[in-house]
């Protein structure tokens, strides 16, 4: 398994690939690498003869206000892991390699980055688009894998892949989650037991919501909301930062499911803020 700190390094790396005729997937992350991420590197070495991933904790997308410094960055066992799995490349440059002095251009994302996690996270999509940008154009990959986990996140990515044209078959995996329930994501490394124990909380919520609408046939969006919001409101340690249920496509607010819609939350459990979400089809 290669490291590769520098761009020049991973643009030489990619074009050799390419002039190979070898097809690359990348999985970009932010490292403290759990199955959730390792479920992406799995689909990308099962499609393409190289498999590339990407770990950089993002200065962009956190507010001034957020963990960034507090961000869970492990590096041996990532490295561990990823060669476990046999990636061929991982790239893992320093923020000054990014966005070294005098770096000013950002991708702006418009409305679809200012709704759900954007509303409490401004600025937060247009560094997510930005960086994104900036790995596509220097690994040139065929395919490139996210997680439904961060669902707004997946609609946000093929906006801007189809909006500025990049050459990318944008693949989006299903949600690994622990047993109780409960989506993995680096933060939950930050909750402590009792935490742990009522974050299956967003699960659960979620569970109501499509049972709902599956099994008794509710398709008011408002209706769904509510109830929602009357469980999540019993665990003490759980305070709802939002819960939306939107087209999933264009994440419009849908009044009625009629067809698919897709439920999102974060709720914020002690200080941690966690988010999940599900995709419910009117069957
Ligand atoms: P990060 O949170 O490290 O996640 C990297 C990828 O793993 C994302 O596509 C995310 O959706 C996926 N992922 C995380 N938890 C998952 C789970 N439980 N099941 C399935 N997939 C999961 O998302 C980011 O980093 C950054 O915003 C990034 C795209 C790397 C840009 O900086």
């Amino acid at each position: 398994m290669r490291i590769v700190k520098t761009i020049k390094e991973m643009r030489e790396v990619s074009r050799w690939y390419r002039g190979e005729g070898k097809v690359m997937g990348l999985v970009p992350t932010m490292g403290a690498l759990h199955d959730g991420h390792l479920s992406l590197v799995r689909r990308a070495k099962e499609q393409n003869d190289r498999t590339i991933v990407s770990i950089f904790v993002n200065p962009e997308q956190f507010g001034p206000s957020e963990d960034f410094n507090t961000y869970p960055r492990d590096t041996d066992a990532d490295l561990e892991k990823l060669s476990g799995l046999q990636a061929d490349v991982v790239f893992m440059p320093e923020a000054r390699e990014v966005y070294p002095e005098g770096f000013s251009t950002l991708i702006e994302m418009g409305g679809i980055g200012q709704v759900l996690c954007g509303a409490s996270r401004p600025g937060h999509f247009n560094g997510v688009a930005t960086v994104v940008a900036k790995l596509f154009n220097i690994v040139i990959p065929r395919r490139s894998y996210f997680g439904q986990k961060d669902f707004q996140q997946t609609v946000i990515i093929q906006k801007f892949v189809r909006d500025l044209n990049f050459d990318t078959e944008v693949i989006v995996c299903p949600i690994v989650r622990e047993p109780d329930g409960l989506a993995m994501s680096s933060r939950n490394a930050y909750l402590n037991e009792e935490e742990r124990k009522a974050a299956v909380i967003l699960h659960k919520a979620l569970q109501l919501g499509e049972e709902l609408i599956h099994s008794r046939r509710i398709d008011d969006a408002s209706k769904v909301k509510k109830e929602m919001i009357a469980l999540i409101k019993k665990e003490p340690l759980a305070k709802l930062d939002y819960i939306d249920i939107v087209d999933p496509h264009n994440l419009d607010p849908v009044k009625r499911v009629i067809f698919a819609a897709a439920i999102c939350l974060a709720v914020n459990i002690g200080k941690t803020r966690l988010i999940d979400n599900i995709i419910v089809e009117r069957r």
